[in-house]
């Protein structure tokens, strides 16, 4: 069994050090992607408070076989919006531009994807293999502002890690 709970108001490094420290433990030398995003999925659900959506979404190609777009991956919370062209929407944004995408209010951004209506904040940062991007992270809030620059940086890392294990 695992028990990865995080004490209470535990500071930011101390929680993006020990969610890295879980995800490199449950993911080390497990080749299976979707096994290993499903982890770091709940993960993510258990460390972080204040969320209604957290999960990936992986670069592949259209259902027609088309150019690569964001196709919708493991994940806790509501169903969400399957597919996600390149340049479309926050996710769709981190991935084109390789950038983390850190938006306070949603309703703000230009071309949000509302795939949950409660969502008001959301963090999204790409994973990156050998200088393609190949995934991103998404996280949503119910909560404007709910993402600091120490939540990217700690998102940042876990990208980093699981560059090569999704
Ligand atoms: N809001 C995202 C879509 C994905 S859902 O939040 C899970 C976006 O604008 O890209």
């Amino acid at each position: 069994m695992y028990d990865f709970k995080p004490g209470a108001a535990v500071a930011a490094e101390e929680l993006y050090h020990d969610l890295l420290n879980a995800a490199d433990a449950l993911t080390a030398g497990e080749p299976d992607a979707v096994a290993n995003m499903a982890n770091v999925a709940a993960l993510l659900w258990e460390f972080l408070p204040d969320l209604n959506w957290a999960g990936f979404y992986r670069v592949g190609p259209t259902k027609s076989g088309g150019a690569d777009e964001l196709v919708l991956g493991p994940f806790v919370g509501r169903p969400a919006c399957i597919r996600i062209p390149f340049g479309t929407g926050v996710c769709g944004t981190a991935a084109q531009s390789g950038t983390t995408q850190l938006v306070a209010d949603v309703h703000a951004f230009p071309g949000h994807i509302a795939c949950d209506a409660a969502s008001q904040s959301e963090l999204v940062v790409p994973v990156v293999r050998k200088g393609a991007v190949i995934a991103v992270i998404d996280l949503d809030s119910p909560s404007p502002a709910r993402f600091t620059a120490e939540d990217a940086v700690g998102i940042e890392s876990l990208a980093a890690l699981l560059a090569d294990r999704i």
